[in-house]
């Protein structure tokens, strides 16, 4: 029996996303990007992103279903978004959901953003590529512009979070940075940084690695940060400017050995060397490098999402981790008291 055709729904932060996926297989996955709206502003600003969701999503939801040759009358499911993320964008997701789904006779899938990340490893083309298998137990590590967790991902849909940041993520703390090194209206800073970084010496600046001697798997990023800011105020205009590269690599190397100290901490506690990576900052290839030399040290595997349209915010994601809801039955019972849920934990 063919597996069942679901549409998803992402409008968790600045990215409006419509998917259409069966199984693990994306048939489309149209994103429309706000971030040209945000730079100008250097982040997101919520009732912009609000208004630009409600516009764009109509436009978007066609497109996807336009591009996977399908109707939504054939159409299994409709899943969406419902948190974490910023509440008054979820809302627009949800919205949009439950009025498809009562005007077509679906059953909605409410799905939790992070489950989406941790889901994004595991996307296939439309011919079903990659071909990997599931292999349970996994340790995902997930970093993106709001959350930087580690998450037992025991089998599907069961997860336990082992450890998060107590302040910033470590999105945040690239965004920052960017923002301290080239200005206020820099964003999304961590391509940025990447760029900047890859001409200068990481080792230049031995920036902290906040959370080295606690036991637990917490991460921290504020010091992190208020150490760059300390080393920026006692340099001159001239100076900053000429080290420019060296800083980003310095500071792009603190953030990136601390989650990866983290991991390998995390590794070591549940022997299990089976990991996944997924959040925005993913796309960053210094970070795929590292992890990958990590976990190859400990004789296990890495998947990372298969390309880069599944690293940041995409509403495959959302379609695939949908599918393993549905195939447990995990459908929303009563649609009017689905909520967005700015803060929604993964459990
Ligand atoms: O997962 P995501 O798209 O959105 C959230 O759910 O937050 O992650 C966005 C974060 C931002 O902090 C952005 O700066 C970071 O991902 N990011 C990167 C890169 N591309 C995006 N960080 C480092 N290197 C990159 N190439
Ligand atoms: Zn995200």
């Amino acid at each position: 029996m063919n597996k069942p055709l679901i549409l998803a729904i992402d409008t968790s932060c600045d990215e409006t996303s419509v998917a259409v996926t069966q199984g693990r297989r994306v048939l489309s996955n149209e994103r429309y990007s706000q971030i040209l709206m945000h730079t100008k502003w250097g982040g997101v600003v919520p009732n912009l992103a609000k208004r630009a969701h409600e516009e764009q999503i109509d436009q978007v939801v066609e497109s996807a279903l336009k591009k996977a040759r399908t109707r939504l009358d054939v159409i299994d499911f409709i899943a969406v978004t419902f948190g974490p993320g910023l509440a008054i964008a979820l809302g627009v997701g949800i919205d949009k959901a439950k009025e498809l789904a009562k005007k077509h006779d679906k059953k909605l899938i409410a799905v939790n953003h992070m489950e989406g990340h941790i889901y994004s490893c595991f996307v296939q083309n439309a011919a079903g590529n990659p071909e990997n298998e599931f292999r349970f137990p996994y340790i995902a590590l997930l970093v993106s512009g709001a959350h930087t967790e580690l998450v037992l991902f025991k089998n599907h849909i069961d997860y336990e979070v082992i450890g998060e940041t107590l302040d910033d993520a470590a999105g945040e703390a690239l965004d920052k940075a960017a923002r301290m090194l080239l200005g206020s209206n820099v964003y999304p800073g961590g391509p940025v940084v990447e760029q900047l970084a890859k001409k200068g010496n990481p080792e230049f600046i031995q920036f902290p690695r906040p959370m080295l001697s606690s036991k637990n798997l917490n991460f921290s990023y504020s010091g992190l940060k208020t150490a760059l800011l300390y080393y920026l105020k006692g340099q001159s205009k001239a100076a900053q400017n000429k080290q420019i590269h060296d800083v980003a690599a310095s500071f792009q190397e603190a953030v990136f050995d601390s989650l990866l100290m983290k991991l390998n901490q995390a590794i070591k506690k549940c022997s299990i060397n089976n990991i996944v990576l997924g959040g925005g900052v993913v796309a960053n290839a210094r970070l795929r490098l590292k992890a990958r030399q990590l976990v190859k040290k400990h004789g296990g595997t890495v998947l990372f999402p298969p390309s880069k349209n599944f690293y940041g915010d995409n509403a495959a994601m959302i379609g695939v981790a949908a599918y393993y809801k549905a195939e447990k039955n995990l459908f929303v019972s009563n649609m009017e008291t689905l909520d967005r849920s700015a803060r929604a934990r993964l459990s």
